[in-house]
């Protein structure tokens, strides 16, 4: 069943969701050789707090901490440890918040130190795809429409789209109805309506998209080891149209956006 939010819900979305946003860009900052992932996760924790909210991932499912930290051919949900970034690594973090009974849920995939061009690549082309598929959020549109767009988008880059991990309703829960894949052909599943959130999520790989799951239960690797990024918004469908709930950007940011979803 989907749950339609009221604007009321969405105001309680959009202030969850903007703690997310900002403990995402402050973690850029730290991202640097030598920092650890439980370093990444403890500040994120914290500044969480501090924000009034509470990490929606600890404790989810048994998850042990407050941020995935996914490295390299880590796909998604990397548990922080003592390992240290390395120059030429590449970090995916994402990240939720419980504020007043509302989740909020995104992520980013950030660059440390020096990257090939293959990594710079695929984090362009992840963040791109996930624009790709925002423009598909409007009334009228079918769920699979965002699907197809993203993988449209990915597959014409040479890249490939996980199918193991989809993206979600959200609001109440971490994890509502409807499932969102990031493939598929347009016209399917659900109707966009005014009042639904979603939380858009590609993943997407520089090989193919099988996957692995390591022994601590979690971690999702790609099986063929290649390079893997992933990028989230939570966004609500308003009759005013798309919003992104998870933004936290200065105006001039805001009009680059403007520009690559019109690219
Ligand atoms: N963004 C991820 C998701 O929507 C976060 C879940 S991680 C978990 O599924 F640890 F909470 F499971
Ligand atoms: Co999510």
């Amino acid at each position: 069943m989907i749950i339609y939010k009221s604007e009321e819900e969405i105001r309680v979305m959009r202030a969850a969701n903007k703690i997310v946003a900002e403990v995402l860009t402050e973690l850029k900052s730290l991202i640097m050789p030598g920092v650890t992932t439980n370093q990444l996760d403890s500040f994120a924790e914290r500044m969480a707090k501090e924000k009034g909210a509470k990490p929606a991932f600890k404790g989810y499912r048994g998850y042990p901490a407050s941020l995935c930290t996914s490295i390299n051919e880590e796909i998604v949900h990397g548990i922080p440890s003592d390992r240290h970034l390395q120059d030429g690594d590449i970090i995916s973090l994402d990240f939720g918040v419980i504020l007043d009974g509302y989740y909020g849920d995104a992520a980013v995939t950030y660059p440390v130190g020096n990257i090939e061009p293959q990594a710079e690549k695929i984090i362009k082309v992840v963040e791109e795809s996930l624009y790709k598929g925002l423009e598909q959020v409007k009334e009228g549109n079918r769920i699979s429409d965002i699907s197809a767009a993203v993988q449209e988008y990915v597959e014409a880059n040479g890249f490939s789209v996980i199918r193991n991990f989809v993206g979600h309703g959200i609001g109440f829960s971490l994890h509502e109805e409807p499932q969102i894949p990031n493939f598929g052909t347009p016209g399917h599943g659900p109707k966009i309506k005014s009042g639904m959130a979603l939380a858009i999520e590609p993943m997407i790989a520089a090989g193919d998209w099988n996957v692995d799951i390591l022994a601590d239960d979690w971690t999702a690797v790609t099986r063929d080891g290649s390079l893997s990024a992933h990028y989230e918004h939570t966004v609500a469908v308003t009759k005013r149209g798309m919003e992104i709930l998870s933004l936290n950007k200065k105006k001039s940011e805001l009009a680059q956006i403007e520009e690559k979803k019109h690219a």
